[in-house]
């Protein structure tokens, strides 16, 4: 989101501050409302506004009404070393998210590769910032996550799959880390949700159809449960292997068949699955060797050719890192009606507001 006359720019030790105590009031510990906080203000910082602060209004609601489980432990399905499976009672998703990640890291430093997977998981917001945490160590990571049924296969009706992003971030040496991270559909239900709220006018063609099924531009018009998947059939067969990696193979619900003790289920279903895969470029050409080589590689696609119209080259993560550098600096540019909206849910809390 740009800076415009509907935008203020708000310091981002003063949103992490305002997400905390919020979260504290809510009686999240301080340490795990710490942690909810940096994975949604570094979302801000990096530009996935979707996936930043204005989520807080979602989890102060699932808190409140127990659909996520403050108090919850996490279990160890099974231990095999490389491979690890946990339950997460439907905990909070990130501080989940940042112990799965980690215990990634970790058992891919140990065995090579690892993978980590999670049953009973709530949202974990933007995938990228636990996939860059595993390559700021030294792992190539993927991750991926399912959750309610807002999508319909590729062609049909009946909506089955969630908008299952997936991301891999990857170790470099001088340049930025590289990070991918979208949703398999042509957009995040969460940034139609934002656009909803911040009064677009217009949302772009492909992001989604009406109640009716009829693909639409139409912000207002546009349904959450009729979001198209990215390249047609490409997006879905890969939001499909999401739905495997994450539901099935996590033993999750997986497209309209439910396993998890939470009441809200199929279209409002609050439990997801998610699976870290980690790779230690260590036990191949050497993780000095790979950062150099990576970074040989972006060199090469920054002095490759544009295309007509085109002026610059990028790679994934690139905008992102240097967006955050800006938005650390400067502030980060925040639609006046969710600061609104977020200083109304503080003051009810009697907590620090943005303002
Ligand atoms: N947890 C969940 O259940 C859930 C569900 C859906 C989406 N999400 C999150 O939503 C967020 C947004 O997803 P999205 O689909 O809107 O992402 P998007 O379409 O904005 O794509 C972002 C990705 O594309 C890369 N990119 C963009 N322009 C580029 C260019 N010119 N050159 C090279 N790379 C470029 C970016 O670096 C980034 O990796 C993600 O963080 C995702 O994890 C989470």
């Amino acid at each position: 989101m740009e800076q415009t006359e509907r935008t203020e720019l708000v310091d981002a030790s003063r949103m992490h501050e305002v997400i905390a105590q919020v979260l504290m009031a809510l009686g999240v510990g301080d340490v795990d409302a710490d942690v909810v906080a940096e994975v949604l203000v570094e979302a801000d910082l990096t530009g996935v506004d979707s996936h930043g602060i204005h989520l807080l209004f979602m989890y102060v609601n699932r808190l409140e009404s127990g659909q996520i489980r403050v108090d919850s432990e996490i279990q160890v399905l099974d231990d095999s070393g490389s491979t690890v499976w946990l339950d997460a009672g439907l905990g909070i998703g990130q501080v989940v998210g940042i112990k799965a990640v980690d215990l990634a890291v970790e058992r891919a430093r140990e065995f090579g590769v690892s993978a980590v997977s999670v049953r009973e998981a709530t949202h974990l917001g933007a995938l990228g910032i636990y996939t860059r945490r595993a390559a700021q160590a030294g792992m190539i990571c993927l991750c991926v996550q399912n959750g309610p049924t807002v999508v319909p296969p590729f062609g049909g009706t009946t909506s089955m799959f969630s908008t299952n992003p997936i991301s891999y971030a990857i170790p470099t040496r001088t340049h930025p880390t590289i990070v991918y991270d979208i949703a398999t559909t042509a957009v995040a239900g969460n940034r139609l949700l934002l656009a909803k709220r911040r009064g677009d006018e217009s949302i772009p063609e492909g992001w989604a159809s009406d109640d009716h099924g009829r693909p639409t531009t139409d912000t207002e018009a546009a349904s959450v449960w009729n979001l198209q998947w990215f390249g047609g059939h490409k997006g879905y067969g890969l939001g499909f292997l999401v739905e495997v990696l994450a539901g099935v193979l996590a033993g999750s619900s997986y497209g309209r068949t439910e396993h998890t003790s939470s009441e809200t289920q199929g279209r409002e279903r609050v439990a997801k699955g998610f699976t870290f895969i980690a790779i230690d470029p260590d036990r191949f050409i050497g993780s000095e060797e790979f950062a150099r080589r990576t970074d040989e590689l972006i060199d090469d696609v920054h002095r490759s050719e544009t295309a007509e119209g085109v002026d610059r080259i990028a790679v994934p993560g690139e905008f992102e890192a240097e967006r955050r550098a800006q938005r650390l600096r400067d502030g980060v540019p925040m639609s006046t009606t969710v600061i609104d909206e977020i200083d109304e849910i503080a003051r009810g809390f009697g907590t620090q507001t943005l303002r």
